[in-house]
């Protein structure tokens, strides 16, 4: 595709930084609000916090609620406009806190209740919603509710739990995703299994049960009236099992949502837990996972449905488990079946990286220092110029990377453990295995914020719990505050255009040349307001050839000096990203 363009036919459209159109202020009045179902969290901009990684004040090495408060500012100068936070509860920390032993408690290395409503005051005063997390498909195995259950078979919270009695021999296999010894776990004292579909320490809690939807929802009133003004509703698709325990035929571990979660009566629960929390509130949930076929998305989210509002899938996120590299027709290809198939209904959320998955630019960019920068950039203008409410993770609107862990005792990460075990069970190649994993582990994604080139990357004064990447002295946000060409700037100024145009929010979306190997190019329109997307995947300069340069008007978002534009062709540079609104 790389040719070499005479110089004297280059047309140079430089770029007419204006940053905003401001065009969806005349469009609004004439568009229906009601049609659009305009909300916030449609229009939002989220930023994922995960709270033992951001900012440490207290030298204990973890992150704590006085670090965000230090850094509410940084947060309002990004533009976002909610915060959702991994737990943060008490929990003995067996998977990082997604084990909780008391829901309305507050894990000391995070600090008081008291530190909890000065940050969500300090958001809310800047403007920003508060999102917690919410794992309630299961509980830790040191909760009360659980102590008590499996001590006898009387007890009041017995029924709060899954549980096979050993009588009726040993119970069907059921799969764990953290436990290489499968879902159910003896217990001695009640002479029973209980099942659990994390690690053994996350007992299932048992859905059916309307006393403990009940206390799920005391839970969530009980956030709400603090003032969070949404929910994350944690590995949610399993909470509804079906509990005559049936056998399941051998081999559907892939197909496990289909299998173990997502039964109907889901629906039922959800429904009841709006009318219980969500509408009374005015607050909004997001489901982690979004079932196995775009009907049960549709089911979880549409408005009409009053279950959930939003859910993020995992399709995009699957296809670049390893190091192989993922194909850009697949990427271009699940991106457009799913907003095509949520065009008219239902609402989801878009994201590429997470607390569960390795970084962003590891996976779907250009890692290496000649390329970081762009790739990232490229991703970050995708994410930002997508239907669906965006999820940025910490650290991507710096560019910050995978780390380098090749041997098993570096990593903590009950996963990564449970894999590794499972692996060696099967006889798998081990260095093959840590390859992958290396790539692939959430460890890659769990290393401190980098907020400048001091010891720890400014993250803590102590020793930080987890290995701080060692690139910091490049990566961090002292080096890219006062560069305009920085990721970090680049990331406000793709905020900042969304929020200006709500043609990035709500506007149509259409591929063109869906077969370009390595562009992706896509238009959003919304009433007289165009713009077109442009996205070179790759590090080669790259053509594109379009009867819509005719009608190009100002270049919005680059992150290279110039678009060229010869005759109907546009050559893009390595990753290069360009926003153009187009005349209509
Ligand atoms: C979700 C969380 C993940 C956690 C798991 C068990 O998938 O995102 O971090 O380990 O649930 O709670």
């Amino acid at each position: 595709m790389k040719k070499n363009i005479p110089f004297f036919l280059i047309i140079i459209l430089l770029i007419n930084c204006k940053e905003s159109t401001k065009q969806s202020e005349s469009i609004a009045s004439e568009v229906v609000e009601s049609e659009r179902n305009s909300t916030w969290w449609k229009e939002g901009v989220l930023y994922q916090i995960y709270p033992q990684s951001f900012k440490d004040t207290d030298g204990d090495g973890f992150g704590d609620f006085r670090g965000v408060i230090e850094k509410l500012d940084y947060l309002e100068s990004l533009g976002i406009t909610m915060v959702w936070m991994n737990p943060f509860f008490e929990s003995p920390l067996v998977d990082n806190g997604y084990d909780i032993s008391d829901y309305r408690a507050i894990h000391p290395r995070y600090g008081t209740m008291e530190d909890f409503q000065e940050m969500l005051d300090g958001m809310k005063s800047r403007g920003i919603k508060f999102v917690l997390d919410v794992v309630v498909n299961h509980s830790s195995d040191e909760h009360e509710w659980f102590q008590s259950a499996r001590s006898s078979r009387d007890s009041e919270y017995r029924d709060y739990y899954h549980w096979w009695p050993a009588e009726k021999g040993k119970p069907p296999h059921r799969h764990s995703l953290f436990d290489p010894e499968g879902g159910w776990d003896y217990v001695e004292e009640t002479d029973s299994y209980y099942l659990h579909t994390f690690a053994e320490a996350q007992p299932d809690l048992n859905w059916e049960n309307p006393k403990l939807r009940q206390e799920v929802y005391d839970i969530m009133k009980f956030w709400a009236e603090k003032g969070v003004d949404g929910f994350r509703m944690d590995a949610f698709q399993f909470a509804s099992k079906d509990t005559t325990y049936p056998e399941f035929p051998e081999g559907h571990e892939k197909d496990f949502v289909k299998w173990y979660g997502m039964r109907p009566q889901l629906h039922e629960y959800l429904k009841e837990m709006y009318k219980e929390v969500i509408e009374p509130y005015n607050v909004f949930a997001v489901a982690e996972g979004a079932g196995s076929t775009f009907k049960d998305a549709h089911d979880l989210v549409d408005a009409d449905r009053n279950e959930l509002q939003t859910a993020y899938h995992f399709e995009y996120v699957d296809m670049s488990r390893t190091p192989e590299r993922y194909e850009l027709s697949e990427f271009k290809e699940v991106f457009t079946l799913w907003d095509k198939e949520f065009s008219e209904n239902g609402w989801l959320a878009i994201f590429l990286s997470n607390h569960d998955n390795s970084r962003l630019v590891d996976r779907f960019g250009n890692p290496s220092p000649e390329f970081r920068t762009v790739s990232t950039q490229m991703l970050n203008t995708f994410l930002l110029s997508m239907r669906g409410t965006p999820y940025t993770y910490y650290g991507d609107e710096l560019g910050m990377t995978n780390i380098d862990m090749p041997t098993i005792e570096e990593y903590v990460d009950i996963d990564a453990i449970g894999k590794y075990k499972t692996a060696l069970a099967a006889n798998e190649d081990v260095e093959e295995f840590m390859k992958v994993l290396n790539y692939s582990s959430r460890e890659n994604s769990r290393t401190p914020m980098q907020w400048n080139d001091t010891d720890n990357a400014g993250f803590t004064s102590g020793m930080p719990w987890k290995k701080v990447n060692p690139n910091y002295k490049e990566i961090n946000v002292a080096a890219q505050e006062n560069n305009p060409n920085s990721v970090l700037n680049h990331f406000r100024k793709m905020v900042k255009l969304r929020k200006e145009n709500e043609v990035l929010v709500y506007g149509d979306y259409q591929i063109i040349q869906q077969e370009h190997p390595e562009i992706y190019a896509y238009t959003r329109t919304l009433d007289n307001q165009k713009m077109l997307v442009l996205l070179n995947f790759t590090d080669q300069d790259s053509n594109i050839s379009l009867p819509e340069v005719n009608s190009l008007n100002n270049t919005l978002i680059n992150n290279y000096e110039a678009l060229t534009i010869n005759n109907n062709t546009i050559t893009l540079k390595p990753y290069q990203a360009a926003i153009v609104s187009i005349k209509k």
